[in-house]
């Protein structure tokens, strides 16, 4: 079977992605630098699969040891590359970090892919990149945003680089996703999501406010546009989004055309409130939350779901988990890894 190279394979959506890989037979090798991340996750995805996949720990930014790993593994067909910075709040603190860490890897990633005789690429996008779309749900036609943070500048950034190896280099064929929301974790509670610190996504700071690490929930805004004022998301479970990556490696891999480049938007195609989410997880979990309306975030746009026709058409990819399971298993490795 196919020996697939996943960066980042120890983060949150990168050991999700390993597990479906290794599921469908695929040989994964992880690079990962545990900057976010931690060696634990590896026994876990074993656990699951049983199979342990290479892994490799290093910097994406060193250049050198990027060129030394293709060097021994000259027999990669495919590259997941979820490695890369993702706070948003963060990327406004540290814009030349986020560029430095989300740019100069990807280069290196694809200067090597360049050189390989044939490979398929699959690069992390999200639905960042259309900001607050004029029309909803989002089809991939949409206009592309100024970006409203570095971290969502990477992405464009990315895409379009992304995009230019593939018209250039013809060997290079290669699939942007689009995530909208990701949640949840594997239903086996063996890998989830590890925030580190203060979670900045609303639903590992709601299961940490249920157990207790904080003390409530501040939902930020409701007097947006929406059906209760609160935000609107387009929420996938993680596994879901997974599955994606596999489809579309899958596609890229079958696909005869000479060259190929792609975009998808990954979601569920359903919008749901930040309120919705509260009391889905009130139910899921029989507590009750406690959280209090705040001021809006700056930056969070009202509504963003996605119109997911293309990759149900294109892919043949649809997601099938319900949100009720998606925040039930964030629910159960919330308690696990507190129990731990
Ligand atoms: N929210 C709260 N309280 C919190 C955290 C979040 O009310 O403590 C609200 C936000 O205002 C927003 C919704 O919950 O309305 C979802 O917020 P998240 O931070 O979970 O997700 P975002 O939609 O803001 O961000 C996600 C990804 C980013 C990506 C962005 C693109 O995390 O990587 O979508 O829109 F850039």
């Amino acid at each position: 079977m196919a020996k697939i190279l996943v960066t980042g394979g120890l983060g949150f959506i990168g050991s999700h992605s390993v597990v479906e890989l290794q599921n469908e037979g695929f040989e994964v090798s992880i690079i990962d630098d545990l900057s976010n991340s931690s060696l634990s996750v590896l026994d876990g995805i074993s656990k699951i699969t049983g199979k342990v996949p290479n892994f490799h720990q290093f910097d994406l930014k060193d250049k050198s040891k990027v060129q030394t790993f293709f060097k021994a593994n000259q027999d990669i067909k495919g590259i997941v590359h979820f490695a890369a910075s993702k706070a948003v709040g963060d990327s406004v603190k540290q814009p030349l970090a986020y560029y430095e860490n989300n740019v100069n890897p990807l280069i290196y990633l694809l200067q090597e892919a360049a050189r390989l005789e044939q490979v398929s690429f699959i690069f992390s996008s999200s639905c960042t990149v259309y900001g607050q779309a004029d029309i909803l749900p989002i089809t991939e036609t949409a206009p592309i945003q100024t970006a409203s943070s570095p971290y969502g500048s990477t992405k464009q950034i990315g895409e379009t680089i992304t995009r230019d190896t593939c018209e250039r280099h013809t060997n290079v064929k290669a699939i942007a996703l689009r995530y909208f929301n990701p949640i949840g974790a594997h239903k086996s509670a063996y890998i989830g999501e590890l925030p580190i610190g203060t979670p900045q996504n609303l639903v590992p700071f709601i299961t940490q406010t249920a157990i207790g690490i904080q003390k409530e929930l501040a939902v930020f805004g409701n007097d947006y546009p929406t059906a209760d004022g609160t935000c609107v998301r387009d929420y996938i479970h993680v596994v879901d989004l997974a599955k994606a990556h596999v489809t579309a490696l899958q596609h890229l891999l079958n696909s005869k055309q000479s060259s190929h480049y792609d975009v998808f938007n990954i979601g569920t195609g359903q919008g749901r409130s930040v309120l919705e989410i509260i009391t889905t997880f009130e139910n899921v979990s029989n507590k009750t939350l406690p959280y209090t309306i705040v001021n809006r975030r700056s930056g969070d746009v009202a509504s963003a779901y996605a119109d997911t026709t293309k990759a149900n058409t294109k892919l043949g990819w649809t997601a099938t988990l319900p949100l009720h399971d998606a925040i039930q298993s964030a629910w159960k490795w919330q308690q696990k890894i507190v129990n731990k």
